[in-house]
């Protein structure tokens, strides 16, 4: 009898100290614009990828397409947050050049657009993976390395 108490003690413990932990990591403050913007865009991303060479997928692949269009226009109305750690005389150009980025990203989803409406799968399919690679140089130049990408 005393065995099972104590083993429902022990029991009882672990489980209150299990619900204690919390169960996401802690993160580090409220969302950027940014991350608000490319935490939509990586969902699009990610669905879209899986089905971007299904022709029979193009209606439903063009309106994540588009979804990922309107995300990218507005991350780039805000200023990424490694901008703050730039030497002061360097932040305007390093901002220019993150505008400028994101327009060439912004190109390249207008063309996997017309790919798509073009039925040529393999050509989007090919645009997809370009974007894919854009986003780790993006990342790699103007993301703060030091961020977790949350999901
Ligand atoms: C398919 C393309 C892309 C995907 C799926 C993507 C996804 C993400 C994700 C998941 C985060 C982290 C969000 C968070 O912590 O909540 C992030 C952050 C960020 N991304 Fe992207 N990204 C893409 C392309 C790009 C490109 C092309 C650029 C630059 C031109 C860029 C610049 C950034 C920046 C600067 C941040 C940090 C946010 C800040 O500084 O406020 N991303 N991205």
């Amino acid at each position: 009898m005393i065995k099972m108490k104590r083993a429902f003690l022990c029991f009882a413990t672990a489980l209150a100290f299990a619900c204690s932990q919390p169960l996401v990591k802690a993160d580090d403050g409220p969302k950027t614009e940014i991350e608000q913007s490319m935490d939509k865009m990586s969902k699009a991303f990610r669905a879209l990828r899986k089905q971007v060479a299904d022709a029979g997928k193009n209606a439903e692949s063009l309106q994540l397409v588009a979804t990922i269009k309107s995300c990218a226009e507005e991350a780039k109305k805000h200023t990424p947050e490694l901008a703050a750690d730039k030497p002061e005389a360097d932040r305007t150009q390093f901002t220019a050049d993150y505008k400028k980025r994101m327009d060439e990203f912004i190109g390249l989803i207008d063309q996997l657009s017309d790919a798509i409406k073009a039925n040529d799968n393999a050509a989007a399919q090919n645009l997809t993976s370009k974007l894919g690679a854009m986003q780790k140089t993006g990342h790699k130049d103007f993301k703060k390395p030091d961020k977790d990408e949350k999901k």
